[in-house]
């Protein structure tokens, strides 16, 4: 497998929640796995490198050293190249990305390549969103004749369309891509280069990572202008939902609460209630739902729904404690600050990314919003869901498909409205406090542990397929 990030290495989302539970669950399937990612600043090298490489990419050179490690079963290694990733950030600071993310990531792509060339022999290649995109680019047009690649398979997911890598015309130079692939049925997009667009149209096979997001990104509203592309690669496109990593997310053993409990003993989950007031620095009135939320403040996550409804005169959120922990958009960060300024006591925000305090949220809070406009999984509503807090999210994506009217709280036009009416009705239910808790329980109760699509990938690794190459007209 091959990512820009894996967890616990580097992580800026739920892709590298996937990458650091889902090679796991598969090696536990008796798969031999390896995971190439990127060594960023805040990754340690271990020990000294297992080989480096030369990376011819355009008019340039770089250096990748190798790093190797194991986990859980699974073989990671990271690529060091301090000159593209030794930076603060992943992928750009201030909201503004690295000019040069497209040379950083062809170069992640041919340090796979020479894994897989030197180290690691794969059957399969799975590769995830944008920044992967051209590796079966390289493999099947620059190393088309080169037997050692022959007959592998190329899997490319999709966890996000939102984010697609499109980069000017010129781009194609730097990264070492034959200019004759620029065509419509290739890689070009909008006359531009498009990295997303490169791993659908050349992998064998397309997952996203729901069922629901499968059928939405073939439409015009959620298709992010790739939707006639996806239509008509529609017979290789499936969707798997993801899967949750239990050893990381389970109030029974989470090392990050102060108490633990289960679906049989709840008491625990008062004094986690306690101690997120505490942390979040409001009045200890334990009988007041608590709302949550741990979200990328990006436009994908209806936050700006949540603004309003707050701000309404008659908000439900009125009778609630609300405590938010987020960073992103420079516009949503100064919403929410001020938000707490003029409702001191009653909200309480933390922009930042903070692990601890994510988890504490998931068990302290009593209900958890998730009112994305769109999601391609999610995986914090599923959390919540083990941690005994009533999700209420918007009807779409991997939320439509994990959480149900008995375990939560969902509405489907994106707008305040409905919002504000799922978070009413949530905080009506609370009030009957025997059915609340059965609500609960029904959700601790579910299962998204990986083994089911762990094996729904293993199915797709396997699969006989028709030839995909692309047909070009010249
Ligand atoms: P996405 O990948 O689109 O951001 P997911 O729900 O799939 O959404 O995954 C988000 C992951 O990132 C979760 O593990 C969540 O706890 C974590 N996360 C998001 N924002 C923060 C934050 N500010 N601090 C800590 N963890 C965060
Ligand atoms: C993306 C999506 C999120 C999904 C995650 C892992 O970040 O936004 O919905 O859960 O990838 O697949």
């Amino acid at each position: 497998m091959v990512a820009s990030e894996a967890a616990p290495f580097a992580k800026s989302g739920g892709l590298a929640d996937v990458l650091g539970s889902l090679p796991a669950a598969l090696a536990r399937l008796g798969e031999k796995v390896a995971v190439v990612v990127p060594r960023y600043r805040s990754v340690p090298l271990p020990g000294s490198p297992a080989l480096t490489l030369p990376v011819l990419l355009g008019p340039r050179r770089f250096d990748v050293a190798i790093y190797q490690t194991e986990r859980q079963g699974v073989r990671y290694f990271f690529a060091d190249c301090p000159p593209l990733y030794d930076r603060p950030a992943l992928y750009g600071e201030s909201g503004v990305d690295y000019p040069d993310n497209h040379i950083r990531f062809a170069v992640l792509n041919w340090a796979a390549i020479g894994v897989a060339r030197f180290l690691f022999r794969p059957t399969v290649i799975h590769a995830h969103d944008w920044q992967t995109g051209l590796l079966f680019v390289y493999l099947r047009e620059n190393l088309a004749s080169d037997p050692t690649f022959f007959g592998i398979r190329c899997v490319f997911t999709i966890h996000n369309l939102g984010y697609q890598g499109n980069f000017p015309a010129t781009a194609a130079a730097d990264v070492g891509v034959n200019p004759g692939l620029l065509h419509p049925e290739g890689l070009e997009f909008f006359g531009g280069l498009s990295f997303m667009k490169a791993g659908i149209v050349w992998a064998d096979a397309v997952n996203t990572v729901s069922p629901t997001y499968a059928r939405e990104i073939q439409t015009p509203e959620f298709g992010f202008g790739m939707d006639g592309l996806l239509r008509s690669r529609a017979s290789k496109l499936s969707g798997i939902l993801n899967g949750v990593d239990y050893q990381t997310w389970d109030p029974e053993t989470d090392q990050y609460l102060p108490t633990h409990y289960s679906m049989l003993d709840l008491s625990g989950k008062r004094e986690c209630k306690r101690t997120l007031l505490e942390d979040a620095g409001l009045p200890l009135d334990l009988d007041r739902p608590v709302l949550g939320i741990v979200s990328r403040f990006a436009d994908q996550k209806g936050m700006d729904l949540v603004v309003d409804v707050a701000s309404r005169a008659n908000s439900p959120m009125k009778n609630a404690f609300l405590v938010v922990l987020g960073s992103g958009d420079p516009v949503l960060e100064a919403a929410f600050r001020d938000m707490a300024k003029v409702q001191p006591g009653r909200v309480s925000v933390r922009i930042g990314y903070d692990d601890q305090y994510a988890h504490r949220i998931e068990a302290g809070s009593d209900i958890f919003l998730m009112p994305s406009r769109y999601e391609p999984c999610g995986l914090n509503q599923i959390y919540s869901l083990r941690y005994g807090t009533v999700p209420v999210v918007r009807a779409t994506g991997g939320l439509q498909d994990t959480v149900d009217l008995d375990t939560g709280f969902k509405f489907a036009g994106y707008a305040a409205a409905g919002l504000s009416g799922a978070i009413a009705a949530a905080l009506a239910a609370y009030e009957d406090r025997p059915k609340w808790t059965e609500r609960v329980r029904r959700g601790m109760a579910k299962d998204f542990s990986w083994d089911a699509s762990a094996a729904e990938y293993q199915n797709l690794y396997r699969r006989p397929l028709a030839s995909s190459r692309p047909v070009f007209a010249s």
